[in-house]
């Protein structure tokens, strides 16, 4: 059984260092994407404070399609270009929302969300999804948590390649 360590860190660089040790730790072993993303699902929603969604929408025939997340049930298909996920993909860079409310095209899936971080999964070029984290904090990301998830993103995106 995976025992997740208490995070003791009180600034954010250093709890995702803490995220990354306990990330790398789950994954080793396992190349499965879906396995993979369903467990660092459960990390990030059960380890980082003020969320209500944490997920992934993976690449399926140039759509994002709903994969594994922890929250409230949410919309399976989002075509690239739409929402803050599909900015993410069309942009092939993360896209960080203070206010989803003030962000054009934002989807709702959870009435309580007021703040996004999405990050897109590239590889060789290729968008293979995003991770997806919700608030129903304003402004609850900044850019440290950008380079953390990002800096995560990385560890399982090695780790599904093997
Ligand atoms: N809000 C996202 C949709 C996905 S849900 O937040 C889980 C968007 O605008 O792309």
């Amino acid at each position: 059984m995976f025992e997740a360590a208490t995070l003791t860190s009180t600034d954010k660089p250093g709890l995702y260092r803490e995220l990354a040790v306990q990330l790398e730790a789950l994954l080793r072993g396992e190349r499965d994407p879906v396995a993979n993303a369903a467990n660092m699902s459960a990390l990030l929603f059960h380890s980082l404070p003020d969320l209500n969604w944490a997920g992934f929408y993976l690449m399926r025939d140039g759509m994002l399609v709903l994969g594994p997340f922890q929250g409230k049930p949410a919309c399976v298909r989002i075509p690239v270009g739409r929402g803050v996920c599909g900015a993410a993909v069309l942009r092939r860079e993360s896209v960080l929302v203070e206010d989803v409310h003030a962000f054009p095209g934002h989807i709702a899936c959870d009435a309580a969300s007021r703040s996004e971080l999405v990050v897109p999964l590239l590889r060789d070029g290729a968008v293979l999804g995003v991770i997806d984290l919700d608030s129903p904090r304003p402004a609850r990301f900044t850019p440290e948590d950008q380079a953390g998830i990002e800096a995560l993103a990385r560890i399982y995106l090695a780790a599904c390649a093997g």
